[in-house]
């Protein structure tokens, strides 16, 4: 059986007393509600990382992650923070390629690519993003720039590598939107990456492989959307931000 993670990126929201208090909150409420079998991963700002990591750690299945790492090591890189700190700071996962980082920032596949060695090399999971615009979905060209997404950013790995790495199907035109991909769609493209892994890696690294879904996931259509058999989990923007919405999404999980 293939690892459930529900992972709630936080982005740029919250002070750090409000981070405290989430935090807090979702470890009693995961505690005293879940008996399910999926991992809760808390990705907060980096300058909470640290906080959140040892407030989870003393549980049993949530961990903490962060939200982008630098594609170097070290060295004089004003700004930017390593796997290797992300990791000394007691987190285990990293988000690689967020669409928001890919429009924003300019971070492109080959970039991308060297950020999930990063993580890697520094034991940490990168949960790799990948998804279309609406303009590339409305042009029927969606495929096609998930293929180069996926060979671009993993195809350089070894199968042993895969095991360190999530997928996170997120669409653009889904994230913060309220507009959630239907079940259908999503099954389509999971099954669809899958594929493309199992082609390149093998069956067994591909059944392995988590494959989240991120795009407006709440309470309401967490269930259907984990029913399929394809869909790994979930990586929660807005609903992550409140312990009530994000442990209902957990509980979605069976
Ligand atoms: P959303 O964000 O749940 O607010 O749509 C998802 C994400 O960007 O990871």
């Amino acid at each position: 059986m293939r690892k459930k993670i529900i992972a709630g990126n936080w982005k740029m929201h919250k002070s750090f007393d409000e981070a405290m208090a989430l935090t807090s909150e979702i470890v009693n409420m995961v505690g005293s509600e879940y008996n399910g079998s999926a991992k809760v991963v808390l990705i907060p700002p980096f300058v909470y990382v640290n906080s959140v990591s040892r407030m989870v750690n003393a549980t049993t299945n949530i961990a903490c992650g962060a939200q982008n790492c630098s594609n170097h090591a070290s060295g004089a890189y004003t700004g930017e923070v390593s796997a290797a700190m992300i990791k000394s700071c007691g987190a285990n996962y990293v988000i690689i390629g967020h669409s928001e980082r890919r429009q924003y920032f300019a971070e492109h596949n080959l970039w991308l690519a060297q950020k999930i060695d990063a993580a890697l090399a520094n034991d940490l999971v990168a949960i790799y993003c990948v998804g279309e615009t609406l303009e590339e979905r409305e042009s029927n060209t969606h495929f096609d720039v998930l293929k180069s997404q996926i060979t671009e950013g993993l195809f350089h790995l070894t199968a042993a590598k895969m095991a360190n790495v999530v997928v996170a199907y997120e669409p653009v035109w889904a994230i913060g939107t309220g507009k959630t991909a239907t079940t259908a769609q999503a099954q389509e493209v999971h099954a669809f990456i899958r594929n493309l892994i199992a082609a390149k890696f093998g069956a067994e690294t591909a059944n392995n492989l988590t494959i989240q879904y991120g795009g407006s996931v709440k309470p309401e259509n967490a269930a259907e959307l984990f029913a399929a058999p394809d869909i790994d989990g979930a990586l929660v923007g807005g609903a992550a931000l409140q312990s009530r919405s994000f442990t209902d999404i957990v509980k979605a999980m069976p």
